[in-house]
């Protein structure tokens, strides 16, 4: 068999994504919550007040500073998906007993900062927030389900962004601080398996989704993702004296990239590539800045403002093991007119090799054996490939099945790759969950119709729906798989 005997085969989500209830039970609003939807080709948008009362919005991506003094806030007339999602907050036993009906042993899902501190630095947490997520975790271990939590999943307090400019503030550090440990005293008997950040390496491109941030200079997001990236090995360390047992991880976004040709300044390219691509990895396993970054930052006349005693909390906080998300490769060249954009949160050259989804995304599932190999290498930590799958529109027959054999035939592509990358090279493994293991609210084009699910949730892009769970092909398919503990995909 190639999966260890406890692989964690589960699903993925996150709080924004799927929870709705957005101001309930005392919740404050987040980042993601002023955020209208979009679609493959048009952004979403994030939507601010100018001092004058003007109502303005701008595209999330490609994102540019919001201007000083606006506020962030949702305005009448806009359709904004975190709102109701796919009200996981009132459905949660129902979605639950699904999962366990595939088998889970395992669920990914992240706490929605702003329904434990409202607005992020307040003084005491608010108990209805606890409450629930304390329901959640019992309903998963009643049927043996593991909780695996990230901490922070494009959720900023929409407070911290409005009045400290996100994570750009060193402030900001304190209140992830107290926010985690409340979370770990709170949750120490029922959740082990925690991520400091969601994808942390999106900061680069998207920075208000990575972490509130309203600048897009280059200074200001490299400043933001220091103050991550203390904040993160403060609470590794915090987090393991309060239960020593809690395997405390990074989250990236990983995909494999190639050279679009030999030509050796492809190559040089993709070296570079690769770089941005492991920075944050590089410091949150191995606790310092890499000289590849330091010179950059030198190039480019960027200063951190650093603080006495950085280093050693940066060193002395590495992570426990990887998380990533997997979805596709890309592919780089020198030769600019092969670059291809869209309102997407991937963009890459197109790959000739390969076949791409409805959205563009270039289906790869060699690229994940690379992937797991070249992490397995530069950091020989334990690896979870906590997102994969593929985003794509389901229809409903006559009688409510769903016959979704090109995501079944994506999964079971990418699972046997998983196995080669176990079983033929070695690699260490903990556990799969594929992204949005029920259906949900994109987060790049926070459209409902790219759906990821086993779960068919009945609701459309407007919003409209009876947000009715039915099982797709894929639910059956995914029970084999995880009986069989990947043997028989
Ligand atoms: C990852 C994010 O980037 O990709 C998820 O962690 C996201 O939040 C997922 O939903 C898939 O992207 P999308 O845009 O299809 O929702």
């Amino acid at each position: 068999m190639a999966f260890r005997k406890d692989f964690l085969w589960g699903g993925a989500t996150a709080a924004n994504q799927f929870e709705g209830a957005y101001l309930e039970d005392g919740k404050g609003l987040s980042t993601a919550d002023v955020m209208t939807n979009g679609s493959h080709k048009s952004s979403r948008r994030i939507t601010y007040t100018m001092p004058d009362g003007t109502k303005k919005s701008q595209t999330v991506l490609p994102f540019q500073s919001i201007p000083e003094g606006a506020i962030l806030e949702c305005h009448e007339g806009e359709y904004y998906p975190s709102h109701q999602a796919i009200d996981f907050y009132h459905n949660y036993k129902e979605d639950i007993a699904l999962f366990a009906e595939m088998g889970f042993k395992c669920f990914r899902l992240s706490i929605n900062w702003a329904r434990i501190f409202p607005n992020g630095d307040d003084a005491v947490p608010n108990e209805k927030g606890l409450e629930f997520y304390d329901n959640v975790f019992d309903e998963l271990l009643k049927y043996g389900i593991e909780p695996v939590v990230t901490i922070s999943h494009y959720e900023t307090p929409l407070a911290l962004a409005n009045n400290y400019g996100g994570w750009l503030d060193r402030r900001v550090i304190d209140f992830y601080v107290n926010y985690c440990n409340t979370i770990f005293n709170r949750y120490k008997n029922k959740v082990k398996y925690w991520m400091t950040f969601n994808e942390i390496n999106i900061m680069d491109f998207m920075p208000v989704f990575a972490g509130g941030v309203t600048k897009s200079d280059a200074k200001s997001k490299a400043q933001a993702v220091y103050h991550q990236f203390l904040g993160s090995a403060k609470v590794v360390q915090s987090g393991h004296k309060i239960n020593p047992e809690f395997k405390i991880g990074m989250m990236t976004a990983y995909g494999s990239t190639y050279a679009l040709s030999c030509n050796t300044e492809d190559e040089l390219l993709l070296m570079k590539s690769d770089q941005q691509r492991h920075f944050f990895s590089d410091v949150q396993c191995r606790g310092v800045y890499p000289q590849y970054k330091l010179k950059e930052y030198e190039r480019l006349g960027i200063k951190l403002d650093k603080q006495e005693g950085d280093d050693e909390i940066l060193k002395n906080g590495t992570v426990d093991y990887i998380g990533f998300s997997y979805y596709s490769s890309s592919v780089v060249s020198t030769d600019e007119s092969k670059r291809v954009t869209d309102g997407n949160m991937s963009t890459s050259i197109l790959n000739p090799y390969l076949k791409s989804t409805d959205w563009g995304w270039q289906i790869d599932p060699t690229g994940l054996r690379l992937a797991l190999n070249r992490l397995q290498e530069r950091y020989n930590l334990p690896l979870f490939i906590v997102e994969n799958g593929m985003g794509a529109i389901d229809k409903v027959e006559a009688d409510g099945s769903v016959h979704d054999d090109y995501r079944i035939e994506y999964l079971a592509r990418h699972i046997e790759a998983m196995k080669k990358a176990v079983e033929e090279d070695g690699v260490n493994l903990m556990g799969f969950t594929p992204w949005g293991c029920i259906d949900l609210v994109s987060a790049g084009t926070g459209e409902m119709r790219k759906r990821y699910g086993f779960i068919y949730v009945d609701k459309n892009d407007d919003g409209n729906g009876p947000l009715t769970r039915s099982k797709k092909d894929s639910f059956d398919w995914y029970k084999k798989v995880i009986s069989s503990n990947g043997e028989d995909v």
